[in-house]
């Protein structure tokens, strides 16, 4: 769904809130984050279609992008249930023991317990988790940025070009091959490298793109963004499908939500505004730190690049430089 569809949609339904809620649903955080008894829980859901045609791998990335938003938070992931959609009637059911197996070695990986789950027939395959994490430390919250902060990308965009052209069976095996492993690679790792004195917050690019994010924090945290274009990293591969006009239609969803606050050449706001699934974090630290933070998330692994900077709130959320 757009992100203009669901913001819109969610406004028109009032929930009662209590006070347990810490974080509720209105800004768009990547999780809910409630209070009980001085313990956050936080609490997240996230199922998606599959992007790749080998099951098990389609498993791994699912649940890889479903725990991201914990991390995104802070949080640590403890529990999961499965969520899966599959056409029983159709498909060997040992597909959909491969999906869960490829979850299966992700939940593992990143050390929580799945309690249980929930399956429905369905003419298309879905699957996810719903998380629950917790938290002792700061929560990261979209609406906690500073004015003077650098921002830091650890996973290059191009999930949902690459995917694309994955589809319309276009793509280069090496590129596959990179998007997977961008794709299948944990969070976890980059948040564990970080000292949160000097961060403000994070948040995970998933479907409204790199724009769709930025604008979200920018939003909340009433601050401006100057986004360097030369400075984003873009999946190998990521121009030439371009070039072949392997954009996903989400990308034009996403441009439409964001385009009225953002100063920049067109077509770099459709490029910046393409789906990712399961991409990196965007990390918002103190600007006397960055280059310690990015040296810690390169010494985990992480592709870590600074790609812009944060400003007090002008006439537009972002500038595209
Ligand atoms: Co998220
Ligand atoms: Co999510």
């Amino acid at each position: 769904m757009g992100p203009g569809d669901l913001s819109n949609l969610m406004k028109t339904i009032k929930y009662k809130k209590s006070a347990r809620v810490l974080v509720g649903y209105e800004e768009s955080d990547d999780c809910g984050v409630i209070d009980i008894n001085g313990i956050k829980l936080l609490q997240t859901v996230d199922i998606i279609t599959p992007i790749v045609n080998e099951p098990y791998i389609f498993g791994q990335i699912a649940a890889t992008n479903a725990l991201s938003d914990i991390y995104a938070m802070g949080g640590q992931p403890v529990s999961a249930l499965n969520i899966a959609c599959f056409p029983i009637d159709c498909l060997d059911i040992n597909i959909l023991r491969e999906i869960l197996e490829g979850g299966r070695s992700k939940i593992e990986e990143a050390n929580l317990d799945i309690i249980g789950g929930h399956t429905i027939t369905d003419k298309e395959i879905k699957y996810g988790l719903s998380v629950l994490g917790v938290s002792e430390r700061k929560i990261f919250t979209n609406n906690s940025a500073k004015a003077y902060n650098d921002i830091i990308l650890t996973k290059p965009i191009g999930g949902g070009i690459l995917s694309t052209a994955l589809k319309a069976e276009l793509i280069n095996v090496n590129h596959k091959n990179v998007m997977i492993e961008y794709m299948t690679r944990l969070n976890k790792y980059a948040i564990s490298a970080l000292d949160f004195e000097c961060i403000s917050t994070v948040t995970d690019v998933t479907g409204f793109g790199l724009l769709g994010h930025l604008y979200e924090i920018a939003k909340a945290s009433k601050i401006s963004i100057d986004l360097y274009y030369n400075s984003v990293p873009f999946m190998e591969g990521f121009f030439d499908y371009v070039s072949y006009g392997l954009i996903p239609a989400g990308s034009y969803r996403n441009r439409e939500f964001v385009v009225k606050d953002v100063e920049g050449d067109n077509e770099r706001i459709l490029l910046l505004s393409t789906p990712e699934t399961s991409g990196g974090l965007l990390i918002f630290c103190d600007n006397s730190r960055t280059d310690e933070v990015i040296k810690r998330l390169c010494d985990v692994g992480e592709k870590a690049v600074k790609i812009g900077e944060t400003k007090p709130l002008k006439d537009k959320l972002i500038f595209i430089k």
